[in-house]
C-alpha cells in the first residue's frame, strides 16, 4: 500500500524516532508499504517517519528500482565511520520542490538489521552514502533544511510557510 508521504512541518519529521522493538509482520507490512512508497514518489530514499511512523527504519535505491539487489531496508541503523566530503544538491520527498548542496561524509559504513532481521554492515560511497545520511538525519528529526544556515535556510522556510498558508503544502 501506498502511503501518504507527510512535509515539512509535520511534528514526526522533526522529532527523534524510537528503535524498532522485534521484527513483527506489521514491521514487515510497513517495510513493504515504505518501498511502494519509495518507488510511486519516485524517490531514492524513504524512512519510517516519512509515512508518520516515528520508528528508526528506511529504505533506499538510488537506482530507483532500475537495477536489481540495490534495494536496501534498514533497522535500527547506527553509523560504523564516516570520513572523507563530498558537496552535492540534495532534496527530500518531504520538502518536495526545493533542493540545496549539502556537505556530507563522502564514505559511510552503516550497520543494522535487514527486513528479515539479519544483521548487516554496507559501505557506502558517494550517492549510497549521501542517502544513508539523509535518511539517518530523518531518524533523528533532521531535514537537509535544518542543516542550511541564513539566508538560503531562510528563503526556503518563508517558501514552505506562504505555501502551507494557501492551503498548497
Ligand atoms: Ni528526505
Amino acid at each position: 500500500m501506498i502511503r501518504p508521504i507527510l512535509r515539512y512541518g509535520a511534528d514526526v519529521l522533526h522529532q527523534p524516532a524510537r528503535p524498532v522493538a522485534g521484527i513483527t509482520d506489521d514491521i514487515r507490512q510497513l517495510v513493504d508499504d515504505m518501498i511502494q512508497t519509495m518507488y510511486a514518489a519516485p524517490g531514492v530514499g524513504l524512512a519510517a517517519t516519512q509515512v508518520g511512523v516515528p520508528l528508526r527504519m528506511f529504505v533506499a535505491d538510488v537506482s530507483l528500482g532500475r537495477n536489481q539487489g540495490e534495494l536496501i531496508v534498514f533497522i535500527n541503523p547506527e553509523f560504523v565511520e564516516r570520513d572523507g566530503m563530498q558537496l552535492e544538491d540534495e532534496g527530500c520527498l518531504s520538502v518536495p520542490g526545493f533542493n540545496a548542496t549539502i556537505a556530507r561524509p563522502n564514505h559511510a559504513i552503516v550497520k543494522g538489521l535487514d527486513r528479515e532481521g539479519h544483521e548487516q554492515v554496507i559501505d557506502a560511497t558517494g550517492l549510497l552514502a549521501r542517502c544513508f545520511q539523509h535518511e539517518m538525519d530523518h531518524l533523528e528529526g533532521t531535514l537537509f533544511v535544518d542543516r542550511l544556515r541564513g539566508l538560503q535556510k531562510d528563503l526556503i522556510v518563508r517558501k514552505i510557510k506562504k505555501l502551507t498558508r494557501i492551503g498548497r503544502w
